[in-house]
């Protein structure tokens, strides 16, 4: 029997149209951007963690000379969120990406951020709000990291 999966998402024309808690969510990523540590591929991400309780959490992407030992900009964010709060549920997280040249096309967290994101989702039984966007222009925002991520790894069969 052959089925069909579909995802919703929404497409923003900048961060102007964003809730505002959101567009704030976003400068703070695109802040954190700016401060990657990117200096073997020059690709800087930025993303930040908005909680419950209001905090934000930032993270950056931090690169390594053995390459596989650096991390992403959203594991760096939602693991530090974890760390710091281990019992606010996390609201949203925005993600901000480009290559030295300035990319208006929304950067996407790779499939081991959607993964890691999605422990978080399933742990607190309610969605994480994604944003992504480019070094500008426009954002996608899907209602849970699910939609990004059909089929993920669930813990609970462990
Ligand atoms: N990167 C992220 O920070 N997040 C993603 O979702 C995709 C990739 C980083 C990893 C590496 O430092 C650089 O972008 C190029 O892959």
């Amino acid at each position: 029997m052959e089925r069909e999966l579909t995802i919703k998402y929404s497409i923003f024309d900048n961060i102007y149209e964003l809730p505002y808690k959101i567009q704030k969510l976003m400068e703070e990523a695109i802040k954190a951007r700016e401060n990657a540590y990117a200096t073997y591929s020059g690709f800087k991400v930025g993303a930040a963690v908005l909680l419950e309780n209001g905090e934000i959490c930032i993270g950056s992407n931090q690169e390594n000379a053995a390459y596989p030992s650096g991390l992403c900009a959203e594991r760096v964010a939602v693991y530090q969120a974890s760390a710091r709060f281990p019992k606010q549920v996390i609201k949203a997280i925005a993600l901000t990406g480009t290559a030295q040249e300035p990319t208006q096309y929304p950067v996407s967290p790779c499939g081991a951020c959607r993964q890691s994101i999605s422990e978080y989702e399933i742990r607190q039984k309610e969605n994480i709000n994604v944003y992504f966007m480019g070094a500008s222009g426009k954002i996608i925002k899907t209602e849970s990291i699910k939609d990004l991520l059909p089929f993920l790894f669930d813990g609970s069969l462990l």
